[in-house]
């Protein structure tokens, strides 16, 4: 078999046999197949697209494609959730611990930011100390310890995922539905969770900018769980504009630890506490209305907070940041944007946002680029907002003039303003479940 026809293959359309899978994820996995091979079946891939059988074949490969964690030592049902990936989404930091807070074991490997978006490994790191590399009986240990992990995918997980991630990242093939759905639902098998609950973002900041194209990675990615013995619910969320104010590592943190203290943004809090309360239905604590009550109730007796401290503490990070946010590494330059003109800001393009971000040092430019965990964007004012010219639209953290700049550039072209306030958008679309899809009351 050659590499070469099987991206001809798929650049004519056809549909790959399970061995032909087999063999591009190994062959990629161990290194006999070099980059430019993958890169060129990604693309053949992104522009072909995969029939279902083909994306379930790819997943249960690339899940096999290293360790499969065994977490059946930890008593009880565990439950894991992860994000398709957005903007200023911080919602591991606060449902996880509220999960973990209501008795429910989290075992989470989370990613670093891909593309546009920002991935929980690098906001966590914004912790000073904060280890997320950690090897198996740690992370075990600290889960019957703590009740709660999250690290980076660690060596040997899903390691097919992990040089794809990376070689998406960089060749412009990350917005392609069979790639995403088996870069998560590979990564969330074998990392043996019970109960996996899947945030796909729909927006301007989405890699699915439309609901239609959410709700089919949705049920693709609910499918091929339930198919291998998980429990698997997806809620579709609006990624139209950033969740809550703050874009960059540290903001993230800071912000995310404003709703565990009960306040913070209000779009933030209630996606946040609707995947808390869907992570604890999945793993048996009770009905919907029930579990939301139990996920309110653990942040407002601080018990969601103490665990994110315990976990922080507990990965050798110094847990003193988050009740005292002037410990956090500071950015060496910071600056407001002011408004160019009155009137209502309509729209933000909420991938440009991100990209502003990456700009300013949140995110990488190239594989392996360190980021600056202070750098990033505080939103003053989100779409709906009446602006006077003058005022500050938003704050911006960086590193130097050169990058102050390009980001300020790259966010005021995101705004788009209008003389009437846009029509509200819902923020938690539908529900998809083994069941199929429930919309919102
Ligand atoms: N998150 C992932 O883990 N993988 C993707 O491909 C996109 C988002």
């Amino acid at each position: 078999m050659r590499m070469y026809d099987i991206i001809l293959k798929k650049r004519g359309g056809g549909e790959l046999t399970p061995v032909e899978i087999g063999f591009f994820v190994d062959g990629y996995t161990s290194g006999e197949i070099p980059d430019y091979q993958a890169s060129a079946l990604m693309m053949a891939v992104y522009f072909r697209g995969m029939t279902e059988a083909e994306t379930a074949c790819l997943t249960m490969a690339m899940a096999r494609s290293g360790d499969q964690v065994d977490l059946s030592s930890i008593p009880g049902v565990k439950a894991d959730k992860h994000s398709t990936g957005g903007v200023g989404d911080k919602t591991t930091l606060i449902a996880a611990p509220v999960a973990a807070a209501c008795g429910v074991p989290v075992a989470k490997m989370s990613g670093r930011g891909l593309g546009h978006t920002g991935g929980t490994v690098d906001k966590l790191e914004s912790i000073p100390g904060l280890c997320t590399s950690m090897d198996r009986e740690r992370f075990l240990e600290q889960v019957r310890r703590v009740g709660l992990c999250v690290a980076g995918q660690s060596g040997n997980l899903a390691p097919a995922d992990k040089k794809l991630y990376a070689l998406r990242d960089v060749t412009a093939t990350v917005d392609s539905m069979p790639l995403i759905a088996a870069s998560i639902m590979s990564k969330k098998i074998a990392a043996g969770s019970d109960a996996i609950v899947l945030d796909v973002k729909t927006g301007s900041g989405a890699f699915m900018k439309t609901e239609e194209q959410a709700l089919a990675l949705a049920r693709e990615m609910v499918a091929i769980g339930e198919n291998v013995g998980r429990r698997v619910t997806a809620l579709i969320t609006d990624m139209d504009m950033p969740l809550g104010h703050c874009i960059g590592n540290a903001l993230e943190v800071m912000e995310a630890v404003e709703v565990l203290r009960g306040g913070g943004p209000e779009d933030l809090a209630r996606v946040s506490l609707e995947l808390a309360a869907n992570m604890l239905h999945l793993a048996g604590k009770g009905e919907l209305p029930a579990c939301r009550a139990l996920a309110r109730e653990a942040i407002s007796s601080g018990r969601a907070l103490e665990k994110l401290c315990q976990m922080a503490a507990a990965q050798g990070g110094d847990a003193r940041v988050l009740e005292d946010f002037s410990l956090f590494p500071k950015a060496a330059l910071c600056r407001e944007v002011l408004a160019e003109q009155s009137g209502y800001l309509a729209a933000v393009d909420t991938e440009a946002c991100g990209t502003a971000s990456v700009l300013l040092g949140a995110g990488r430019e190239k594989k392996g680029d360190a980021v600056d965990h202070a750098a990033g964007i505080v939103m003053l004012k989100k779409p709906g907002d009446r602006v006077e010219k003058g005022e500050a639209l938003a704050r911006l953290y960086t590193s130097c003039e050169e990058r102050f700049a390009q980001g300020r550039e790259r966010y005021l072209k995101a705004l788009t303003f209008a003389e009437e306030p846009p029509a509200p958008r819902e923020l938690i679309l539908a529900r998809v479940g083994r069941d199929g899809t429930e919309r919102p009351e």
